[in-house]
């Protein structure tokens, strides 16, 4: 067998041996995705991810995603065991919304509902009285609204203007960006929809207004891949991280799915639209985390009562 095969097949006998389960996001490598799934794991968005973590009896998880994704499921489950194949799986979001900062932030702002994005660390998640992924963020936030909250939202900028557009709740914005989603271009869109006049084009609520002004569907991955099940149309224009098209081309084999422009994919890069952090996961990482034990996930003990709370709001708000 190929050397990928072989990893794979060893995989497959160490999860067995070691009694473990494997989750992965759309955007790692298809063969991560394929293996969660075929071995009674998942793939899926980040919210179904952390639910799925939470629920499942096994007592070691691996995480193929962004170090977020690892710490939600720790958090929700601290007496299990969470193994990423790289720790230094970041994600642009997290990085740009540092704990010390963020306290300051909302100090200014006392008297705002504090809603944050799943892609934070646990130290941010800790200060939040709501923790909400793409795919929940509209619905939750338009309930508080009607309550009467004010809102103060971060990291991501462009999800949370979306969001605040929508409901027109009042929010405060932190002023963070995907890397990924931010690059994508509404003049270059516009283009390519010229060229495809019956394409329905899916977007994701982290990328810039101009895009997502120009969506059929604005979705969280989970909802871009119902959307395309759903909607009528042979061609569909995606802007998410292009991990994404394995998923819409596997279930969807009669349709086309055109990943949209960025700067560089319009000229000299086919597929710029791939996020490094999710880049490093890879067969050969789960592997040695399953051989060794090592990069397992550790939130400090004395946050994860404080960062559960929001998160476990969330996941009763969407049961
Ligand atoms: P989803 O919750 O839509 O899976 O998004 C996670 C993410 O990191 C998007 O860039
Ligand atoms: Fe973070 Fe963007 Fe990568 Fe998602 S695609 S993990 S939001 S940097």
């Amino acid at each position: 067998p190929s050397e990928r095969e072989a990893l794979k097949a060893r995989i497959r006998t160490l999860l067995r041996e070691r009694g473990a389960i494997m989750v992965s996001h759309y955007y790692v490598h298809p063969d991560l995705q394929d293996l969660a799934e075929e071995t009674g794991g998942l793939v899926s968005d980040s919210l179904e991810m952390a639910r799925f973590g939470r629920d499942h009896p096994a007592r070691t998880l691996i995480v193929s995603g962004v170090r977020f994704m690892g710490e939600t499921a720790k958090i929700l489950s601290p007496d299990k065991t969470v193994l990423m194949p790289d720790l230094d799986a970041t994600c642009s979001l997290d990085i740009g919304c540092p704990a010390d900062d963020f306290a300051a932030f909302r100090a200014q702002h006392p008297d705002r509902t504090v809603v944050v994005y799943a892609n934070t660390s646990a130290a941010v998640k800790a200060q939040a009285d709501w923790v909400v992924t793409s795919s929940c963020a509209l619905d939750i936030v338009r309930a508080l609204r009607d309550q009467g909250h004010k809102i103060l939202w971060a990291p991501d900028k462009h999800l949370g203007a979306y969001i605040e557009r929508e409901t027109g709740a009042d929010m405060v914005l932190w002023r963070g960006s995907c890397v990924v989603h931010d690059e994508f271009k509404a003049f270059e869109l516009e283009q390519l929809r010229r060229d495809h006049p019956g394409a329905k084009v899916l977007v994701h609520p982290e990328s810039p207004a101009e895009v997502v002004a120009q969506a059929d569907v604005v979705g969280s991955t989970s909802q871009i891949l119902k959307a395309a099940a759903e909607l009528d149309a042979e061609v569909f224009i995606v802007a998410t991280d292009n991990g994404m098209l394995h998923k819409l081309r596997t279930l969807n084999p009669g349709k086309r799915f055109i990943e949209a422009p960025t700067a560089g994919n319009s000229a000299t890069c086919k597929s710029c639209a791939h996020c490094p952090w999710m880049a490093m996961n890879s067969l050969r990482g789960v592997l040695e985390v399953l051989e060794t034990g090592l990069n397992e996930i550790h939130v400090d003990p004395a946050l994860i009562p404080r960062a559960r709370q929001p998160i476990e709001r969330m996941l009763a708000f969407t049961a």
